[in-house]
């Protein structure tokens, strides 16, 4: 339960359509926490890789999440994710994790589990966070909410630039489109809390639009102007 009269803004949408730069901005500006509840999913999925588990294989991941310890922890208001004390932050935007992420994001097992860890952070504090069920499933009375698009091929653009900025120089745009196109198919397919905007959610097209643009667009709901 969110606390009456508390600012949480959810922020859903398809890979690539700008949510984290967006929902980092915004917290930025409102002096707020910001959440990335993909990192939470990319880290069991990263988990399982390294183990060599089957990431679609519920009973398999069931077990390994009961040994798992997976920790949220904001370090001058900047997100840190922990697996088993270790700190996979960086570890966990490769496009090997991006696929099991995903993979493990439609158990619902997994779903579970984190949902009830983004509502507890959610109910401690005003926060944006970002993912694909937020607005729909994991705080559905969030008094904000947006959901944010853009064409496949502009988002498979952002991905590439975000990767080689990372220093991945090996995928190709067309790798990533199609790769970000299985993935959100994937994630709006899956029967349990797919990505789907909520009835009363603010559709953002940002195909077109700059950062800025698209953060002030987010402001002036929230701040009702
Ligand atoms: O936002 P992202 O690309 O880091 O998310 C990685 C995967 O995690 C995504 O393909 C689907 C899943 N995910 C989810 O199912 N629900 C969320 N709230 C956030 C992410």
């Amino acid at each position: 339960m969110i606390p009456e009269e508390q600012l949480i803004i959810a922020v859903d949408g398809p890979a690539g359509a700008g949510k984290s730069t967006i929902a980092r901005l915004v917290a930025e500006k409102l002096g707020i926490l910001y959440l990335d509840t993909g990192a939470m999913y990319r880290a069991i999925g990263l988990k399982a890789l390294r183990e060599g588990i089957d990431t679609r294989h519920e009973a398999d991941i069931s077990d390994m999440l009961q040994k798992t310890d997976l920790d949220i922890q904001f370090v001058n208001q900047e997100q840190r994710v922990f697996i088993d004390c270790q700190d996979v932050t960086r570890d966990i935007r490769t496009p090997a994790v991006s696929m099991a992420a995903s993979d493990v994001s439609a158990l619902p097992v997994v779903r579970k589990a984190l949902v009830k860890i983004q509502r507890g952070i959610a109910s401690r504090q005003p926060l944006i966070l970002d993912g694909r069920d937020i607005g729909t499933y994991v705080l559905p009375d969030a008094p904000f909410k947006f959901f944010l698009t853009a064409s496949a091929n502009e988002r498979a653009k952002r991905r590439l630039s975000d990767l080689q900025a990372r220093g991945d120089q090996s995928s190709s745009l067309k790798e990533v489109q199609m790769d970000m196109e299985k993935r959100d198919r994937q994630d709006s397919e899956r029967a349990f809390a797919p990505l789907r905007q909520a009835d009363d959610a603010i559709l953002v097209d940002t195909t077109n639009l700059t950062i800025d643009e698209v953060v002030d667009v987010l402001i002036s709901k929230v701040s009702g102007r």
